[in-house]
């Protein structure tokens, strides 16, 4: 293993057996399941959620994994936090191998998986969940008191310090997992959709939380898959995209996007803005992909993305498609691509539908 990587996969593959209704019956019906499957053999079919994964995170990085429902992120998480076990290659994590080591791999990290409350323990206060972590996990008594009222009032719980977990928000049980990330400072920390569901403000002091106190100060290497792909950017190093089990790209934010230079992306923002004419624009000569997201639907203004292979050469004629349909345009401007043009480029799809 490279000296400086704490994470590296070695063409690490996972398999599901993908079930049909068929499968499923009782008492009879189960045994005649049974006994047609070894009369007739039936096809065991499968699906490759994580597929020869190659992949080395840097002690201290805080590393993205972005891609679409079902390209095997929350898989690839759970195969390294010794939680599902490989059918194919293998990987480090902090020096120990998943297949042999696993409970020294399970003691190097804490994985928080989005909506995962099972972690509690409903009868105690949010005070007395994180103290009990911490007495659990083996951290003196004072100590853990300590950590617990420091994680309370960074993560703004202290009003609900006396509360069981029950009656919290979902934001609010998200920050008292990271408090217990907070408490025990595994070097690894996977993190599955920490914003998932969280309103702006929850979503902005998780992210701050994990960035500036995890990551940063407490030098934590994170793995986190988001669907967000502002939250890749705004937080990650480095971001892998990952497409039906296989990672697609990696790179910096910034080094990615310049895998889409290739050709320009103009915005557009008007009103009165008709199917009939998008479909136009699309046809149009150096139009390469138009995306078109609508923003105010009672006065039918929309925003839409353009993917040009020569903004100069198509401009006269879109200003003049726009104007002959009766468009009003507040504006044209040329943008940056993002990772979800990224995205688009390597895959052909979009990550977020709509
Ligand atoms: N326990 C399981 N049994 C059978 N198939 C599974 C299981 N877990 C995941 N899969 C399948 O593996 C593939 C990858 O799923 P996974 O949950 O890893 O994707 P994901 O990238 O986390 O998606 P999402 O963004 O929706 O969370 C999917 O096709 C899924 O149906
Ligand atoms: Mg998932």
């Amino acid at each position: 293993m490279v000296k400086d990587s704490i994470i590296e996969t070695f063409d690490l593959t996972k398999r599901f057996e993908v079930s049909s209704h068929e499968d499923v019956g009782y008492g009879l019906e189960y045994l005649s399941r049974l006994v047609k499957r070894k009369l007739f053999k039936r096809e065991r079919r499968f699906t490759v959620a994580v597929d020869r994964v190659n992949l080395k995170v840097e002690r201290g990085e805080f590393f993205g994994l972005l891609g679409p429902n079902g390209a095997g992120k929350t898989t690839l998480l759970k195969l390294l936090a010794a939680i599902l076990y490989p059918d194919e290659g293998t990987a480090y994590v902090n020096g120990y191998d998943i297949r042999k080591e696993r409970r020294q791999v399970r003691s190097s990290i804490n994985i928080i998986v989005s909506g995962g409350w099972l972690g509690f323990n409903w009868w105690l206060s949010v005070e007395q969940n994180l103290k009990f972590f911490g007495r659990l996990y083996g951290l003196p008594k004072k100590l853990a008191e300590e950590r617990t009222n420091e994680a309370l009032k960074i993560l703004g719980l202290e009003e609900h310090r006396n509360e069981v977990p029950f009656y919290l928000s979902s934001g609010m049980r998200q920050k008292l997992l990271l408090g217990k990330a907070f408490l025990l400072r595994s070097p690894v920390l996977f993190l599955d959709e920490p914003t998932i569901g969280l309103d702006p403000k929850a979503a902005y002091t998780v992210r701050q939380f994990v960035k500036e106190k995890l990551n940063k100060e407490y030098g934590m290497t994170v793995l986190m898959s988001t669907h967000y792909m502002e939250e890749a950017e705004m937080l990650c190093d480095r971001v892998a995209i990952m497409d039906e089990g296989r990672i697609v790209a990696v790179d910096t934010p910034d080094n990615l996007k310049k895998l889409v230079k290739k050709g320009e992306f103009l915005e557009i923002k008007a009103a009165n803005m008709t199917p009939e004419l998008i479909k136009k624009i699309e046809g149009l000569e150096f139009v390469e992909d138009v995306v078109t997201r609508m923003i105010n639907p009672v006065l039918g203004i929309s925003v839409i993305r353009i993917h040009t292979s020569n903004s100069r050469a198509l401009m006269p004629e879109l200003t003049h498609i726009l104007q002959s349909e009766g468009a009003q345009i507040r504006f044209i401007r040329n943008i940056e691509p993002t990772l979800e043009d990224v995205f688009m480029n390597m895959t052909g799809k979009r990550l977020r539908e709509g």
